[in-house]
């Protein structure tokens, strides 16, 4: 990609960035890597510690069941604390932290190791064994990480629910994954007000009946409810005796599992996407050394939430394997004023900045002149995840923050990759829009619906073709899913669920999703969660969902309701709708319209045909309307 002249709006990457970079030659390392992935990865993997190694790097004798670094003994937790503590890093800065109202935290890798040590212990003495799942509902605390690490760290399966969903997203989640403890905290700030998480809790838990005990950290202080023999303080706990240093780690095989985190899918409830210890770790450590550059004394901020799967590759995992020393902010970007994310990468001193398209669109409204009030001349590299990202909102982030310095780095992937699948490196010339090509050692293919691969600029479907370290393993207690979701639409190779293109120089191009499930704000929703939070008011008796396109979001939620017989539609009823549903799953699902109709199209079998509905608020042709009913 270095030397030949390629097609369309090219932005190449300065000197001094390429004289930086670890690879400065995309070319070599690719044609390096492509002759022996396993090669490859192995030697990554030999930058880690193991407790013992593998016999074999990957194990393909039970396909699409694939497992990595068989054999090998290792525990992630232990690679992102322990073997700092014991270098000179023991006193680098592992975390910095802001509040929303401006308070500061730092946790230096001795300090995280302390109490990720000390909060095993607590975990342990209630019970918590290897395998047991343990549910975190939290804000962007530092407590969050602290809470995962510690899972981690004793073999307890984490499961992060995403402090932005409510009362029927957690219960499910709760039920779905069996989990003895809860950890929450008692409320989390956004915009200068304060989420009730713990009462968000109070009401799941009438619903779910596994979990026995409730860990609460306290953030805000404000009055909550504990329930006596049920629910007990963190601070609390972390007084005892128990709460000691002492060693707390669990020796994990390589294909244990490390965490669940649940995600939708095509159809009905939210899927619980299975990572492990060993291939995950080694596919977090790698991608982001390579893609964001990783360097001792970078400060390094993806300000994602911890809830996504970004957050726990790129925020918890990926970073502390590396060594490196993150930012987190707890906040919204806008608060109390739209300089707030410029202000803090000039105070902290951020090289690498890490975020999502919609919030850089979000941000571009407020005009350039809140950023330009900044020096924000420490930044080096840029990131954007979760949708593709608009030329427009690129160019805007290239120039006006990255004052047409720093390259963007547009990592695709997903929740069930675990690590960045299609990235470009900083030594990569860009095209704003594209992702560039596949990391390297990873084949991925655009194909059509009879599986050949389509011609170059042709739409196809997005699929992967060799087997990564960091890859789902499984949907957790359903495997027969996994089999039919991601690897029964092309046998043998893994589906994306997205489409896309690739261009005459091989660079690709995110279309979207193919299935039903909608990008709001870079987070997946199903079509199916928000109509059955519609269903589960009295007053509806169907209901479809459809994502439009939408300026800041990317895409909004527009519903169709039928109404049961006898109830008035008024206003007053549409938004009582909009509130139910971000009651039950949670203020980013809340639909962007409501519009009452008296039928739906539907296949003869019975399925709600949302693309006719989408074609026809589009004033687009619906196509073929052969499966039409009527
Ligand atoms: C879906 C996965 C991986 C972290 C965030 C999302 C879309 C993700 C990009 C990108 C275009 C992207 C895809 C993918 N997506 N990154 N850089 N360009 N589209 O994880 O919630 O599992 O969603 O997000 O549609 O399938 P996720």
């Amino acid at each position: 990609m270095n030397n030949i002249k390629l097609n369309g709006d090219v932005y190449c990457p300065s000197e001094e960035i390429k004289k930086f970079a670890i690879v400065k030659n995309w070319d070599d390392l690719n044609e390096f890597v492509s002759k022996d992935y396993q090669k490859f990865w192995e030697n990554e993997a030999k930058e880690l510690h193991w407790f013992n190694s593998w016999d074999k790097v990957l194990d393909d004798s039970n396909k699409p069941f694939f497992k990595w670094f068989t054999g090998a003994q290792c525990n992630i937790a232990y690679n992102c604390l322990d073997v700092h503590t014991q270098t000179s890093r023991r006193n680098k800065l592992a975390l910095m932290w802001e509040g929303e109202k401006g308070e500061f935290r730092s946790l230096s890798y001795f300090a995280l190791h302390r109490e990720t040590c000390k909060f095993a212990n607590v975990l342990k003495s209630l019970g918590v064994k290897k395998g047991d799942r343990v549910t975190i509902y939290m804000g962007r605390i530092p407590e969050l990480a602290i809470a995962m690490l510690a899972c981690a760290r004793i073999g307890a399966i984490h499961s992060v629910v995403y402090g932005g969903f409510t009362v029927e997203a957690l219960h499910e989640r709760l039920e779905d994954s069996h989990s003895k403890v809860l950890i929450v905290s008692d409320g989390a700030y956004q915009r200068g007000k304060i989420v009730p998480l713990k009462s968000i809790v109070d009401e799941a838990l009438q619903r779910a009946a596994s979990v026995e005990s409730v860990l609460v950290v306290r953030r805000t202080g404000e009055p909550i409810n504990m329930e006596s023999g049920r629910d007990m303080w963190y601070h609390e706990l972390m007084a005892l005796p128990i709460a000691n240093n002492q060693n707390s780690i669990e020796i994990m095989d390589s294909e244990d599992p490390l965490f669940i985190l649940y995600t939708s899918g095509t159809t009905g409830k939210p899927k619980a996407i299975l990572h492990t210890h060993g291939g995950y770790m080694v596919g977090t450590y790698t991608t982001l050394k390579y893609v964001f550059d990783i360097h001792e004394e970078d400060r390094y901020w993806c300000a994602a939430d911890p809830g996504w799967i970004t957050g726990h590759s790129y925020i918890v995992y990926g970073p502390l394997l590396n060594g490196t020393t993150s930012f987190m902010y707890e906040g919204a970007p806008t608060y109390p004023y739209p300089n707030r994310w410029w202000q803090m990468i000039e105070k902290y001193g951020i090289n690498i900045l890490y975020t999502a398209p919609t919030a850089i669109r979000g941000l571009m409204r407020f005009g350039e002149a809140w950023p330009n009030r900044h020096d924000l001349s420490s930044l080096r590299l840029l990131g954007s995840v979760g949708e593709p990202i608009n030329p427009e909102a690129w160019k805007w982030y290239h120039r006006v923050i990255g004052k047409e310095k720093c390259p963007i780095m547009d990592t695709w992937w997903q929740t069930e990759t675990g690590m960045f699948m299609i990235t470009p490196m900083p030594c990569v010339p860009l095209k704003p829009g594209s992702g560039t090509k596949p990391f390297p050692g990873i084949q991925m293919d655009i194909l059509d619906e009879n599986g050949k691969t389509v011609k170059p600029n042709e739409e196809g479907k997005l699929v992967i073709k060799t087997p990564w370290p960091a890859m789902i393993r499984t949907i957790y207690n359903n495997p027969d899913r996994y089999v039919t979701q991601y690897w029964s639409k092309f046998p043998g190779v893994y589906f994306t669920g997205d489409s896309a293109k690739k261009d005459e120089d091989g660079y690709y191009w995110i279309i979207g999703r193919v299935d039903d499930v909608i990008k709001v704000s870079g987070y997946r929703l199903g079509t199916a969660e928000v109509e059955s939070a519609l269903v589960s008011h009295s007053a509806v008796a169907e209901a479809a969902a459809i994502g439009l396109p939408h300026d800041i979001k990317g895409n909004a939620i527009h519903t169709f309701v039928i109404l049961r017989a006898g109830v008035n539609k008024n206003e007053k009823l549409i938004e009582e709708l909009r509130q139910h549903v971000a009651h039950e799953l949670g203020p980013i699902a809340k639909p962007e319209s409501i519009t009452f109709v008296d039928s739906l199209p539907k296949t003869r079998s019975g399925k709600i045909m949302r693309r006719v509905l989408k074609a026809r608020a589009l004033g687009e042709d619906p196509k073929d309307l052969s499966t039409l009913e009527e």
